[in-house]
């Protein structure tokens, strides 16, 4: 679902490859001009070192972020107000499990394995968006969930659909046509809270608002002027918005949508600018930024844990699956 760390400097600094030999240079001659042309990279082709360690780490943070992503929400399944919306839920959690499948997928097609990615999630070494460790306190929290965090998450991937790296340009495809669903649905629970709802209900959906509002334009990540990771992947054609146009974007789209909804975003700076075109809003604590994105969100711990533990009760099914799938593989043998 979500990008937003995924421009975060790595914590070793990586040199940009420099071809040694002529075969080399030529290599990354062709590299180069494919994506000037607006090319795509298939995993089978040439690709620099460079190119390869960003992508690995981009595509398996947003992996992350989409099986994190559920934990909040699955919180709720038990306690969604009707039989429509829970079935909505489910629908929506075991959407953004079969994201990260698709995420994962794109990542191994690179050289790495799905079991190492894990560990690297597992151990707390590997970044997932800082969004998810924020947590859903009320209902209302699920609708905020998919109208603001669903829609940024969209507003991110949009442009992904044209990564030059075309696995990971496929798997966003058919990513971002469910998050569009996530989005409506989250905005249509909200609407139904604020017009057919009681004035308590109205008030959880304003709370939860506020609560919501700043962490989401965090999930565009670091201002472009600290964000000097981005420059290189504008280059390469896998970032092709910045993050302050994004967040501008996202922005403007939902100021409007808050008006039809009958919220207030908490910002008393935030309006329309005429000169600009744009709606102006406030500063963004950007030290809870980078507090959460460090572990230190309200729910970082719990999150990682929860995760820790759905993998460790699943052993048994992945040693059942294992053991089915070496069953099948000797049968020919056996029948020979
Ligand atoms: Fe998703
Ligand atoms: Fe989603």
């Amino acid at each position: 679902m979500y990008t937003q760390a995924m421009d975060i400097e790595p914590q070793s600094s990586e040199a940009p490859d420099a071809p040694r030999t002529a075969n080399a240079q030529q290599l990354l001659a062709r590299f180069n001009a494919r994506i000037d042309d607006g090319g795509f990279i298939e995993a089978k082709d040439w690709m620099p070192e460079h190119y390869r360690k960003t992508l690995v780490r981009q595509i398996s943070q947003h992996a992350h972020s989409e099986i994190v992503g559920m934990l909040p929400e699955g919180n709720w399944v038990t306690r969604a107000p009707t039989l429509k919306r829970k079935a909505i839920l489910l629908a929506k959690i075991q959407d953004e499990g079969g994201h990260g499948l698709y995420l994962y997928a794109a990542a191994e097609t690179l050289g790495v394995s799905r079991d190492a990615l894990l560990e690297a999630l597992h151990s707390g070494r590997a970044k997932y968006s800082s969004i998810f460790n924020y947590p859903t306190l009320n209902w209302a929290d699920i609708g905020v969930v998919g109208w603001l965090v669903d829609g940024a998450a969209i507003m991110n991937q949009v442009p992904l659909c044209r990564c030059s790296y075309a696995p990971y340009a496929r798997a966003m495809i058919r990513i971002c046509r469910e998050e569009s669903f996530h989005q409506r649905q989250g905005y249509d629970a909200l609407l139904t809270m604020m017009r057919e709802g009681t004035d308590a209900q109205r008030a959880m959906v304003q709370d939860a608002v506020n609560r919501w509002w700043w962490p989401c334009l965090m999930m565009f990540g670091p201002p472009d002027a600290d964000s000097t990771h981005s420059e290189q992947s504008m280059r390469w054609g896998i970032k092709r918005i910045s993050n302050d146009d994004l967040r501008q974007k996202f922005v403007d789209a939902t100021a409007a949508q808050a008006n039809v909804l009958g919220v207030t975003m908490p910002d008393p700076d935030l309006r329309w600018n005429e000169a600009r075109g744009h709606f102006d809003f406030g500063p963004i604590d950007w030290d809870e930024f980078w507090r959460v994105i460090g572990g230190d969100g309200p729910c970082n711990r719990e999150r990682l844990s929860t995760r820790v533990q759905a993998w460790e009760d699943g052993a048994w099914v992945r040693d059942a699956a294992l053991a089915h799938a070496r069953k099948q593989a000797e049968m020919p043998q056996r029948a020979a």
